[in-house]
């Protein structure tokens, strides 16, 4: 796993991933997420800058957005945003109790696998019938987060995938770039979730925790 330190070292400059320019990605996690999050209370794993709380969470009853970069918490806390407090943690050593949503969008592919695998169990065990969106980039490369290998891991747990939704595609091979442009123009995310899996590049997952068994 990456440090506190190691994160600290990215957010020396702000916004550190262009997250603030991801406006399409808003647009689709937005649509998507709108039916698990309204009016519950959330908790932001991996919440940077506070990015997304302020764009997709506002429709929270409350959010609690904890993040490893106390750097990065700073510039969230200064958002000043209503419905929500920040707290500089790992994740990994957190406590998930007392919400009714846990949201792990963008972070949960720094972890090792024993690492993941320790989260999801945490997850799984301890928050039976709870809400987990995960998201993150489900191409090949990154073969330890492909989509196959998730959804092994999901349901080797008890997870049950309540909805998989496309967030946007692979630039590569050049001739992706095409699509990716099409699905940018008006009423084009709608064919987000119809592209073929190898040219998808980000993928959410929103799960159900399994019953205690
Ligand atoms: C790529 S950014 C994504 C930020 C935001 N979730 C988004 O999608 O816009 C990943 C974030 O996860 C945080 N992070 C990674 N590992 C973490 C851990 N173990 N505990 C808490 N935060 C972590 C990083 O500090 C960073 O802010």
């Amino acid at each position: 796993m990456r440090t506190a330190a190691d994160f600290n070292l990215f957010y020396a400059t702000p916004d550190p991933w262009h997250i603030s320019h991801a406006q399409f990605r808003d647009k689709v996690l937005r649509r998507c997420l709108k039916p698990f999050i309204r009016d519950k209370s959330v908790l932001e794993l991996g919440c940077g800058e506070g990015h997304l709380t302020q764009a997709i969470f506002d429709k929270a009853r409350s959010v609690v957005g904890i993040d490893i970069s106390d750097v990065a918490i700073a510039r969230a806390k200064s958002l000043s945003l209503p419905n929500a407090r920040f707290e500089s943690a790992d994740f990994l050593q957190a406590s998930f109790e007392g919400y009714d949503v846990i949201a792990a969008l963008e972070c949960v592919y720094y972890l090792s696998l024993p690492e993941r695998e320790a989260f999801l169990e945490k997850v799984a065990r301890e928050h039976s019938g709870k809400i987990l969106l995960l998201s993150g980039p489900i191409v090949d490369y990154r073969r330890h987060f492909g989509h196959k290998r998730l959804m092994y891991e999901f349901t080797a747990l008890g997870f049950a995938p309540l909805r998989l939704h496309n967030l946007s595609v692979y630039w590569h091979p050049p001739s992706s770039r095409v699509i990716a442009g099409l699905i940018k123009l008006p009423l084009g995310y709608t064919l987000l979730d119809w592209i073929p899996e190898p040219m998808i590049y980000q993928r959410l997952y929103a799960l159900r925790a399994p019953k205690q068994r």
